[in-house]
């Protein structure tokens, strides 16, 4: 049936380099003075020097901020757009994971509503947007450069917020492929197989749309066939370009159909005990499909196709496994063995972890709607 569906993407560049027209497109802004938006391994990885050469280049003066933690706080956020507003910056470059980039959206928005990051809670509760932002992602996995979205952690609630509107797609995403060369096996397995959860749940999702559609399985497809290979190759730039691909596709598809599940579930995981994103939401990806599988079987079919199921006459019970099995097996295939519990995730936990995951934005367009106790048994199986 066809419906109201409304699509937005930044203007991308994407290709071997891009990364070098970082001058170039502050020019265009007429940037004066610019925030660059980091954190201490992109520093390491030599990948911020590559970027303020290029600003130099312009004449553009700058500074950075790169006190971001893994899963980025409110107070990181308040204290990188204070930093912004001493040096009178006019420009944000964000080079780095979803962190430095969900980070740097909050920061803009800080500075030009004049409020604190907390308050934007929600889907579209941000007045003004922040100003000209150049993301530039360093994983295949996070998609934040061409997404609305932003996660912030609430260290004083332990729970993670959802800051969704449309004045958190940045103006330009420079998606250099060559960046993601510096990730190890498991940065790039987990941040992969947050990008396939990305382009599931987009595509089951209750907002979906025939444009989307084509992103999401475009992007479990080369996702699927990429990422076992990548992580047996990683100097392959072919096998890492065709991966930021997929990771470009299910960012474009999530950003405007949402996700489900499994990221409230891990948004849950991530505020309360601090956990990995990429990785809980590997983990418990089997499990949601498990649970999600009876309320979008015709979808789950064609994801299972994208997959790389090739026979098509198993009953649904048959398809539901292989699918299950083909998810586990990529996780084991990438090297991500770990359950929750082994992440220090207790059965006392549970509550908390479920009503949270219940209350975050994601899980009203999760195909099959959730009681708390449904929430609680797939983090006990995940366990
Ligand atoms: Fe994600």
């Amino acid at each position: 049936m066809l419906e109201l569906r409304k699509f937005v993407a930044p203007e991308f560049i994407f290709g071997p380099e891009a990364l070098q027209l970082t001058g170039r497109y502050l020019s265009n802004f007429g940037a004066r003075k610019v925030l660059i938006v980091t954190d201490p391994g992109v520093i390491s990885a030599g990948w911020v020097d590559t970027i303020t050469e290029e600003i130099t280049k312009e004449a553009v003066d700058f500074t950075t901020y790169s006190d971001v933690s893994p899963n980025p706080r409110s107070e990181e956020v308040m204290l990188g757009a204070e930093k912004y507003r001493q040096e009178d910056c006019d420009v944000i470059v964000a080079i780095g994971g979803g962190s430095p980039m969900d980070c740097a959206k909050g920061i803009g928005i800080v500075c030009t509503n004049n409020q604190h990051i907390l308050d934007f809670e929600g889907i579209d509760n941000v007045s003004i947007p922040g100003p000209p932002l150049i993301c530039i992602p360093t994983t295949a996995g996070t998609s934040a450069d061409v997404s609305q979205f932003a996660i912030i952690n609430n260290l004083e609630k332990r729970v993670k917020i959802a800051i969704i509107s449309k004045t958190m797609v940045p103006d330009v995403a420079l998606i250099d492929p060559l960046t993601t060369l510096t990730m190890n096996k498991h940065l790039t397995a987990c941040t992969g197989m947050d990008a396939l959860v990305h382009a599931i749940e987009a595509y089951v999702s209750t907002a979906n749309s025939p444009i989307l559609d084509l992103h999401a399985l475009e992007a479990i497809r080369l996702i699927s066939k990429n990422l076992p290979l990548v992580v047996g190759d990683l100097d392959n730039i072919e096998l890492r370009g065709q991966l930021m691909l997929g990771s470009l596709q299910a960012g474009l598809a999530f950003s405007n159909a949402s996700l489900g599940a499994v990221h409230a579930m891990a948004h849950s995981l991530g505020g309360l005990l601090d956990l990995p994103h990429g990785e809980c939401n590997a983990i418990l990806l089997g499990h949601v499909i498990s649970y999600n599988f009876q309320e979008a079987q015709e979808r789950f079919v064609k994801i299972g196709e994208a997959l790389g199921i090739k026979n098509t006459n198993l009953t649904s019970v048959e398809m539901k496994r292989a699918i299950i099995e083909e998810i586990n097996s990529l996780r084991e295939v990438v090297g991500i063995h770990k359950n929750l519990g082994d992440h220090g995730t207790t059965v006392a936990s549970i509550p908390e972890l479920a009503q949270n995951a219940l209350n975050d934005p994601c899980m009203v367009t999760n195909p099959r709607v959730p009681d708390r106790r449904d929430i609680e048994v797939i983090y006990e199986e995940a366990l």
